[in-house]
Parts: C-alpha cells; sequence; structure tokens
C-alpha cells in the first residue's frame, strides 16, 4: 500500500461542510467536502499583480525539459533555476538555455532535498513540478508556501487527503496551484470546447474519455519513469492516470464551474497483461520476476454529475491497442468522438453542411468546414508558434496560456480545486473496485462555489 493511502482509505468519511467556522457561513456541499480552515479564501477568481515577465525555474528534468524547452520559445518568460537529483540532466537543461537566451539558470543537484534551496531563491514567480507522482505535493506545498505560483504535473496527487492539502495550500498562500494537464490544449480538445460553448453540442448528456497507451516496454524501461510507475501497478487496482482523458471533458461539462463530479462507480478487469510480457520477456535479465501486480488490465469507471450527465472513463496500459483518449461528447445537438475525429449534428441545415441527418459522421468536407468555423481562437493564435512542440503543439499552448495568465495577473482556466477533482479519481475508483464497485461519493473541493460559478470564457 502506497505510503499514506492506507490511512486515508480507512478514513474515507468526508465531512460534510453545512456547517460554520469562524463565524463565517459556508456555502452548502452538495457532495462530500471538508470545512474551509479559518485565514483561508477561495481562489476561483484570484488575481494576482501583473509582471512585464515571468520568471520560472523548474524540478525534474525528464518531462520538465520538453516544458521548459517550450517555455525558452515564449519570449516573456525566463529560466532562472533548474533542480534535478541527476547532474547530467540539470546540466543538459543550464546548457539549453544558455544556447539559447546566452543565459545560464542557476543549477541545483546532486542530493533529494536540494530542490528546497532552489524553491526558497527570492526571485521566482512559478516553479514547474516535473518529477515523480510521490514529490509533487511536497514540493508544491512548499513552492506555495514561499510564495510562488506551482504548475505541477499530471496528476497532482494520488490520494484525497493529499488533494485537499494543495487545495488548502493554495486558498491560504492565495498562490495558484494549476495541474499542467495539456490534454485540454490539444486541437481537438479545444476545437470541442469551442462548439460546446457556442451552443453546438446543445445540453450535453454524456462524455467518453480515457487513457489507452500501451507502455509495458516503458514500465520495464531502467531510468525511466516507467521504473517508478510501474510500482504503482502493485499497490492500486483502479485508474492511475484519470486526469488526460477527464480534463478535457471536465472542461466541457463545466466541473466545478456550473455541474460538479457526484459520485462514480468503477470497476477493473483482471490484471494479466503486464504479468504476461514480463514473463514472456523477462526484462532486465528477470529481476521483476517476484512483482504481483494488482491493477486490472482495463479500468472502467462511470462517473454521475450533479446535474444527472454521465461520463465513462477508462484506463489501460498494458494492452496491445492504439493510444486513445476517446475524447467523446454527446449532447442534445450532437456527437463528437476521436481518434480519429468525427462528428454528427442533430441539424447540419444549420451549419451550411452538406449531410441531412445525423445517423452518419460528417463527410471530410463537412468536418472541415466545422473547422473552419469553430477552431479555438487560442489555437488559431499560437498553432504556428506551437508547431515542433510538445505533444503535436498542445504543451506550447498550454504552457504559453497559464505564463500569459500570470504575466497578466488573470486567473489561470484551471486551478487547484480542477488539479483536486482531477486527480482524486485515482483513490476513489480504487475505492470502488475494492467495494465491489459500489457507488463513492466524489468530494466538492469547491466547498459548494461551483453552483454560482460560470463555464470558462472562450478566450483567444
Ligand atoms: N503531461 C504529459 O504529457 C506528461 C508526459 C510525461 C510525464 N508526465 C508527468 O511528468 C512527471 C515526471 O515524469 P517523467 O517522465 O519526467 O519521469 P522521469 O522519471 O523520467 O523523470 C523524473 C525526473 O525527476 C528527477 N527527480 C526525482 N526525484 C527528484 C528530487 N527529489 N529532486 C529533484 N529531481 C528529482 C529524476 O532524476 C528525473 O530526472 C510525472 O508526474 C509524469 O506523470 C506528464
Amino acid at each position: 500500500m502506497l505510503a499514506g493511502l492506507g490511512a486515508s482509505f480507512a478514513g474515507a468519511a468526508y465531512a460534510s461542510a453545512e456547517t460554520k467556522a469562524g463565524g463565517e457561513q459556508l456555502a452548502p456541499a452538495s457532495g462530500p467536502s471538508r470545512l474551509r480552515p479559518v485565514g483561508q479564501k477561495p481562489v476561483h477568481d484570484l488575481v494576482t499583480e501583473p509582471r512585464a515577465r515571468v520568471r520560472a525555474g523548474f524540478i525534474g528534468l525528464s518531462r520538465g525539459l520538453s516544458l521548459l524547452t517550450d517555455c525558452l520559445n515564449i519570449d516573456f518568460t525566463d529560466i532562472v533555476a533548474v533542480c534535478d537529483l541527476r547532474t547530467d540532466r540539470a546540466e543538459a537543461a543550464a546548457v539549453l538555455c544558455e544556447k539559447k537566451r546566452g543565459k545560464r539558470p542557476a543549477i541545483y543537484s546532486g542530493t533529494e532535498a536540494i530542490w528546497e534551496q532552489m524553491v526558497d531563491r527570492g526571485d521566482l514567480d512559478v516553479v514547474y513540478v516535473a518529477t515523480p507522482w510521490q514529490w509533487h505535493v511536497p514540493m508544491s506545498l512548499r513552492t506555495m508556501e514561499r510564495g510562488k505560483h506551482a504548475f505541477l504535473e499530471v496528476a497532482a496527487a494520488i490520494t484525497v487527503d493529499d488533494c485537499w492539502k494543495l487545495v488548502d495550500a493554495s486558498e491560504r498562500t492565495q498562490r495558484h496551484c494549476v495541474m499542467l494537464e495539456n490534454c485540454c490544449y490539444s486541437e481537438n480538445a479545444l476545437f470541442v470546447l469551442n462548439m460546446v460553448r457556442q451552443g453546438v453540442f446543445g445540453e450535453l448528456t454524456h462524455a467518453e474519455c480515457a487513457y489507452i497507451h500501451d507502455l509495458r516496454s516503458m514500465l520495464f524501461s531502467l531510468g525511466t519513469e516507467g521504473d517508478w510507475r510501474r510500482d504503482y501497478h502493485w499497490q492500486l487496482n483502479g485508474n492511475l492516470y484519470p486526469t488526460h482523458g477527464l480534463g478535457p471533458v471536465a472542461q466541457y461539462m463545466g466541473v466545478g464551474r456550473g455541474d460538479q463530479f457526484k459520485f462514480l462507480v468503477s470497476m477493473s478487469s483482471p490484471e494479466i497483461g503486464l504479468t504476461k510480457y514480463r514473463d514472456v520477456h523477462q526484462p532486465n535479465g528477470g529481476k521483476h520476476r517476484d512483482e504481483k501486480y494488482l491493477c486490472g488490465d482495463m479500468n472502467t469507471s462511470i462517473i454521475k454529475t450533479e446535474l444527472g450527465r454521465t461520463i465513462m472513463l477508462q484506463h489501460d496500459v498494458v494492452s496491445p491497442r492504439p493510444y486513445s483518449r476517446i475524447n467523446a461528447l454527446s449532447g442534445t445537438g450532437g456527437t463528437f468522438f476521436d481518434y480519429p475525429a468525427r462528428l454528427a449534428v442533430n441539424d447540419p441545415k444549420l451549419h451550411g453542411l452538406e449531410a441531412t441527418g445525423s445517423h452518419e459522421w460528417l463527410n471530410a468536407k463537412d468536418l472541415a468546414l466545422m473547422r473552419s468555423k469553430f477552431t479555438h481562437p487560442l489555437w488559431s493564435k499560437l498553432s504556428e508558434q506551437a508547431r515542433g512542440g510538445g505533444h503535436g503543439g498542445m504543451d506550447f499552448v498550454m504552457n504559453w496560456r497559464h505564463l500569459d495568465c500570470l504575466r497578466q495577473g488573470l486567473t489561470p482556466d484551471s486551478v487547484v480545486y480542477d488539479a483536486a477533482a482531477w486527480s482524486c479519481l485515482i483513490e476513489l475508483s480504487a475505492h470502488s473496485v475494492a467495494a465491489g464497485s459500489m457507488p463513492v461519493a466524489i468530494p466538492d473541493f469547491t466547498r459548494g462555489l461551483w453552483k454560482t460559478l460560470s463555464p470558462l470564457a472562450i478566450v483567444g
């Protein structure tokens, strides 16, 4: 069992937030929530001091190096400091910065705790945390406590308790805690989001999403993320990576802003794929032969929202199948499925399309016409610059947008409540699987705010 997980599994009774704290009437919780400690303020609309340039530091320079490379192409960002346990990685990042910008960042490396010194510097606005999952929460907490914004990789946290710690720290320090969910900034995710906001889907009813990625070889690759990610396969049976699929559909549905996750049910298939791969390939000279994997090959969860909508969420990283996040959405006005992109609309004539009905996916010409009308303005603005950036350009768009919000002092598109709501599905899916797929309530990290907030605006 993961450190800390046993305790929060045992204490799964979540307090209701209908009572008073410090004499202040809290908004009634719709789902299980926790009292807002005295002295904390919500951060859904947190604006910060605008600044001409944004000064960034990076911890973890594998995935972090790709994020840093994007940032080097964002002209209002300065890379002030870099940190990695491995000196060669920190040095390589510093060399890259020097080559591109003519200025060498400070280097922190060599010990597990040296990141603390970097975070304590007085000249950083934001710290990127791109380390193994066990480090996300301690690194982000200290970052915020030291007055900086935290941009942390997915998933933000593994346990519900840790999700609350991030929420409380962001509210206490009034610093942003933004999870770097790059999939919210893919061309198709932004295309769908724009169509949703412009009414193409009518009333939303259902979404399907996933992280389906054959990682079997990577999970046994020493010195890569697979080497520590594999550990979770013998510690948890649930959805180990929910946020890539869930982030975009949560934004389509305005989860946390007008709607909210209410409860989920989850079930897992048998665990076969990883064991079989290990036994057939005997990676690394057979040194993993005694590992006993627990996580079912395919985990399927169904989430019910407060407005009654449903979301199917899957996780499978051990089956021989092409990559997919499904990225599907249905409403009274239309349906979209990704991988590849397909769209059907209720009233094609309304959109000037050739299609005569909704029984077939739009043909290539109609889909192109819809793209010409509904490509998200952020994607239109940044796609040229994003070309060549990580994951088809979506990483660049995400980095640019989050950093631009810091520059202008605006609230980012996703805040700590989103990071917590999307990440807590790891522990909660495992709860439901362990309880024979019983429904499990999903905490309301907004403490009732979702009822009065509006979905994200379309920004360009
Ligand atoms: N959003 C995406 O598309 C995407 C893609 C890949 C990885 N990720 C996420 O990024 C994070 C990192 O993944 P990765 O693939 O880079 O893993 P990795 O294991 O390849 O790299 C992690 C790096 O962190 C360093 N590190 C570990 N402990 C440290 C410490 N205490 N102090 C300083 N450095 C430390 C390691 O030396 C290593 O260089 C994970 O959360 C992962 O889920 C996200």
